[in-house]
């Protein structure tokens, strides 16, 4: 481009310059737009350790990075109109890994909040949490509830924290449930409804994932809402999560878009 040619990008249409107006258009290009956006999506947020490990970083320095995308990906979704955002953060099966990683991990909710709930709160975003609070430590659960607390009344996006979530673990609650108020002769399990059993799941009152999408490469649910995910679109991507940006969200939702979802029927 010649000298004429910056000169005239540089001229104002109103409060804006061409160059503006032309970056803002091919921003909008790329948004994915339509009716069919998916209303949930779910993600496993996978290979912190492996993004760190290539970079000759601590696990935990993938940990670390993995929240600046939590961050970039709650916006970007909320951009789009995605109405929830389940995050899986940590599962049932997690505790396995060193008590170090562990404790680290079991710090990450209170930092992500102490810089993020205000401004969380500012855009209507209301926090979330599924899992078992019984076995986290005490100062988890309490910034992950003033996070819910404080958000309850917010009407935007939904952020849900999977953390200490196995979905076996739920699904056998929610039937222990059951069989609690059978005998007690409160439930009458022949006129048991999938819906009767979705309201003792941890996701009650959420609607099924759309979009399940799951970084690094990894082709598995990892005890990720079994039941939740029975007629879920999938997918996957090479991409690590620490570097997991509004444009590969973006890619999953234009596919989605895409896709036909029959349900069993034709
Ligand atoms: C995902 O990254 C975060 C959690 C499971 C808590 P990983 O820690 O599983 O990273 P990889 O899979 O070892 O690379
Ligand atoms: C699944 O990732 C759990 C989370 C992302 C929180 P993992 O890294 O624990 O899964 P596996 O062990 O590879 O199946
Ligand atoms: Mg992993």
């Amino acid at each position: 481009m010649g000298l004429f040619g910056k000169w005239f990008r540089k001229l104002r249409v109103g409060a804006f310059t061409a160059e503006d107006m032309e970056r803002m258009r091919a921003d909008d290009d790329e948004l994915p737009s339509g009716d069919n956006i998916p209303k949930h999506v779910a993600i496993i947020m996978d290979g912190n350790g492996r993004w760190a490990k290539m970079r000759g970083l601590p696990r935990i320095a993938g940990h670390h990075n993995g929240m600046k995308a939590v961050k970039r990906i709650t916006k970007a979704a909320d951009r789009v109109g995605v109405e929830v955002l389940t995050l899986y953060a940590f599962s049932t099966e997690n505790w396995k890994r060193p008590k170090a990683e562990v404790e680290f991990l079991m710090k990450l909710p209170q930092e992500f909040l102490a810089i993020e709930l205000e401004e969380l709160i500012e855009n209507n975003v209301q926090v979330r949490m599924m899992g078992d609070r019984g076995q986290l430590p005490d100062h988890t659960v309490a910034a992950v509830e003033e996070a819910v607390r404080r958000t309850a009344h917010n009407t935007g996006l939904i952020l849900n924290f999977a953390l200490n979530y196995g979905s076996r673990h739920e699904m056998l609650e929610a039937v222990k449930e059951v069989a609690r108020q059978a005998a007690a002769g409160k439930v009458d399990p022949e006129a048991l409804e999938e819906a009767d059993f979705e309201k003792r799941l941890l996701s009650s009152g959420l609607p099924d994932p759309d979009l399940l999408i799951r970084t690094s490469g990894e082709l598995r649910l990892s005890n990720f809402m079994l039941w939740q995910l029975a007629y879920s679109e999938f997918w996957f991507t090479d991409v690590f999560w620490p570097e997991f940006g509004e444009r590969h969200l973006y890619d999953a939702i234009r596919e989605y878009q895409r896709r036909a979802r029959r349900y069993g029927g034709l």
